[in-house]
């Protein structure tokens, strides 16, 4: 099987049962996308395939072949961290390493959501494009990524603020292919 792996062709060759997770992991030494559940429910394993946010671990890795895979260890470049990272550390939105990785890929994916116009249950005109990210839709949109240590108020601080600069969806990988 061949990917795109932070912006590196990468080759494989595993077991057609092997879920992307453990390609990243297992195969490519990338231990950054962290297994929490390990059954699409914490959003610990969040990647971003071709810019759009998915839990790796509910998925196979060959169904991914040719794509555009973008890690944490992706997320930032030879610039420094991502902004949001940096947002993250400012506001200090991280307490463990275990749910900050699938924070992280998840926002940057969930902002460019709200960019593209893609509403939220909570949105409420589905015909109006979503140019605002209220508190409100940041927390629902984020719901699917959970941080047992109560660093929360944090997280949403750093997303509000990166997402107001405009400069949420800049992963090194694939903003040149963007
Ligand atoms: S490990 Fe994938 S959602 Fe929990
Ligand atoms: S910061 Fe990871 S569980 Fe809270």
């Amino acid at each position: 099987m061949e990917f795109t792996v932070n912006g590196t062709p990468v080759r494989a060759e595993v077991d057609l049962r092997t879920s992307l997770l453990d390609l990243l992991r297992d195969h490519l030494g990338l231990t950054g996308s962290k297994k929490g559940c390990n059954q699409g429910a914490c959003g610990a394993c969040t990647v971003l395939v071709d810019g759009e946010r998915i839990n790796a671990c509910l998925a196979l890795a060959v169904q991914y072949q040719g794509r555009d895979i973008t890690t944490v260890e992706g997320l930032s470049g030879p610039e420094g961290l991502h902004r949001l990272q940096q947002a993250f550390v400012e506001h200090d939105g991280f307490q463990c390493g275990y749910c900050t990785p699938g924070q992280l890929c998840s926002a940057v994916g969930m902002m460019g959501e709200v960019r593209r116009g893609m509403p939220s249950v909570v949105t409420a005109d589905l015909a109006a494009p979503v140019a605002v990210l209220s508190s409100e839709e940041l927390r629902e949109r984020m719901s699917g990524n959970l941080c047992r240590c109560g660093a929360y108020n944090g997280i949403v601080e750093a997303i509000a603020e990166t997402f107001e600069s405009g400069a949420d969806r800049q992963p090194a990988a694939w903003k040149e292919a963007a």
